[in-house]
């Protein structure tokens, strides 16, 4: 992909699961990345993997001193920085017995942080004409049972793309998001019990790819929308969901086929 190699890129929550492919996918390309993440150990190992060309830097989101420390050490490190992915998520979710404080702590991590990162990050954005890629999400866009929280959050950030968007378009900036369906990550490995053929056949009826994504089909998105292929693409979610989206209520069964029958 055109316009990756030897760019530095600040990725939150890159720790694990789908930020840390989207980490070593840049790294792949020939790309410079801050791991800026609040797992010390996993973020630690991670860059210790990916080699000189990535620093992990302890960052939680919701402290703007670290946010800023993220800044320094890319500015430092390698002098410029072109791309910022926010991909640091919680999933702290008790639907509609949500405290005020959990309520204002989802949207501090999952939508509150990313802005503060871009809004610290925008001077060196502007200098390299650079990209912003927030995740969304397929949550974003209808109620699901037992979560209001995390939906409500990912919402927010759609909305968050299209303003950001418009806002950093006169300093050259343009932004996007990226909206995954189901990836196999750390939360469907705890849960599932490490049982990915589960996980598929569980996400299979409203997946039309009849299973959930990897995290670094997620990466690839993220990399094309950094990439100089995306060059007039601003403001708009990429959905990386298998087709989730774009079925019905029907899902994939023949509804027509059972009248009939
Ligand atoms: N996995 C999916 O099925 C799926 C589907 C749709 C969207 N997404 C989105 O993709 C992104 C990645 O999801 P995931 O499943 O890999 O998540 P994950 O929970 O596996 O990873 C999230 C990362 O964020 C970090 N983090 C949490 N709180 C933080 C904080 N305060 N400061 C800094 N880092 C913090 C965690 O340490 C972790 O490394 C999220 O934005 C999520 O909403 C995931």
């Amino acid at each position: 992909m055109k316009g990756l190699k030897g760019k530095v890129a600040i990725i939150t929550g890159s720790a694990t699961s789908i930020g840390a492919s989207v980490a070593t996918a840049f790294i792949d390309i020939g790309a410079k990345v801050v791991i800026a993440d609040i797992a010390e150990e996993a973020g630690a190992r991670l860059a210790g993997q990916l080699g000189e060309n990535a620093v992990f830097i302890r960052t939680d989101v919701r402290n703007d001193d670290d946010l800023k420390a993220a800044v320094n050490l890319a500015i430092s490190e390698w002098g410029q920085i072109d791309f910022i992915v926010n991909t640091a998520c919680t999933y702290l979710d008790n639907a509609m017995d949500s405290t005020r404080e959990e309520f204002l702590e989802a949207l501090n991590v999952n939508a509150a942080g990313g802005f503060m990162l871009v809004q610290f990050a925008r001077p060196h954005l502007k200098a390299t004409k650079g990209a912003v890629v927030n995740f969304g999400s397929i949550s974003a866009k209808v109620a699901q049972p037992g979560r209001c929280l995390y939906p409500m959050t990912k919402g927010a950030i759609h909305q968050l793309t299209r303003n950001e968007a418009l806002l950093l378009a006169e300093d050259g900036i343009r932004v996007n998001t990226v909206s995954p369906g189901w990836t196999w990550c750390a939360i469907m490995d705890e849960v599932s019990g490490g049982d990915r053929k589960k996980t598929d056949n569980v996400a299979a009826p409203f997946h039309m790819k009849g299973r959930v994504g990897d995290p670094q089909e997620i990466a690839e998105a993220v990399l094309f929308l950094c990439s100089d292929h995306a060059s007039f693409i601003t403001g708009t979610d990429l959905p990386v969901d298998g087709g989730y989206t774009a079925l019905g209520p029907e899902q994939q069964t023949d509804a027509l086929g059972n009248l009939a029958n």
